[in-house]
């Protein structure tokens, strides 16, 4: 199999970037934290088609997890995520330590309001500006043509946007759909958290929301119903402790009081000590109102 860099220092991503750049080859990035699946490799092929070079960032960014989060025990296996990313026809890894992306006197902080008030954005406080803080830097180093993240994510999505757009950035941001396990339970670098019981039950989040687009074709809009559904579905394991079910305005991410006539559904849920998210829009046909 041919082997592709890893690259640790900023200095020679910038090399690398440039002798591309320098024979005329668009550059993808796909960030992520490592513990590479298959979600994370769509990512990849996505941004294959669309850009010449592709690079992986695998950084567990610690400017975005609080007190008592995973940092810690967040998974890391750097040799095997290279090994996929080459396997699926990435050009290079570029996993720097903290250090290089946050030297001593590291001050500067990007922050977009207004969307990281409401779903995650309430519950993890600063968790976004991390998230946008570390994709800066990185859009920096790397300076892509474009880079691509996962539905999977849609706040953080939404949230990255923003930033290019309100920053002028010059980097296309592309969108990658979910990709799940058979039971539907969307992939996660976190699901490896899980014990046998959680694991199964966990599912249930997929078929909660199933169940939400099924009621939406049957007619249902209030927000207030599709949320009590979806939760009392969660909630029928034993092992749940929902955070939050909420449904918002796509592009605003404000709570709506009923689809119109589209929504975004968002959960978090707790299996044990584990954090898992899932979302998916609901659009109410309006042809279906005869
Ligand atoms: P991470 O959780 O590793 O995810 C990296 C990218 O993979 C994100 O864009 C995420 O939305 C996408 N992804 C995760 N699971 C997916 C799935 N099942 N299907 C499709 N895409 C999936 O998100 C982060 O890392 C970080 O916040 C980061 C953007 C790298 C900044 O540190």
């Amino acid at each position: 199999m041919k082997s592709i860099p890893v690259v640790r220092a900023e200095a020679e991503m910038r090399e690398l970037t440039g002798r591309w750049r320098r024979k005329g080859l668009t550059i993808g990035l796909v960030p992520t934290m490592g513990a590479l699946h298959r979600g994370h490799l769509s990512l990849v092929e996505l941004a294959l088609r669309r850009a010449r070079r592709v690079v992986v960032s695998v950084f567990v960014n610690p400017a975005q997890f609080g007190p008592g989060e995973d940092l810690d025990n967040y998974p890391r296996d750097l040799e095997g995520d290279t090994v996929l990313v080459a396997e699926a026809g990435g050009h290079a890894v570029f996993s720097p330590p903290p250090e290089e992306i946050y030297p001593p006197e590291h001050s500067t902080k990007v922050v977009v309001n207004n969307l990281t008030g409401t779903l995650c954005g309430a519950y993890r406080p600063g968790h976004f500006d991390g998230v946008t803080t570390v994709c800066s830097i990185l859009f920096g180093i790397v300076g892509p043509d474009l880079a691509v993240f996962g539905r999977k994510d849609a706040q953080q999505l939404a949230v990255i946007r923003r930033m290019v757009r309100d920053l002028h950035m010059n980097v296309e941001i592309v969108q990658g759909d979910i990709v799940r396990e058979n039971d539907g339970l969307a992939m996660s670098s976190r699901n490896a958290y899980l014990d046998p019981g959680e694991r199964r039950d966990a599912a249930l989040i997929h078929r909660a929301m199933l169940a939400a687009e099924e009621a939406v074709k049957g007619g249902e809009r209030n927000a207030e119903r599709i949320i009590s559904m979806v939760s009392a579905i969660i909630e029928s394991s034993p092992l749940a402790r929902v955070q939050y079910v909420s449904l918002v305005d796509p592009h605003s991410l404000q709570p709506v009081p009923a689809l119109n006539p589209t929504g975004l559904l968002a959960v978090a849920v707790y299996f044990g000590g584990t954090r898992l998210i899932d979302n998916t829009i609901l659009t109410s046909g309006s042809q279906e109102e005869d």
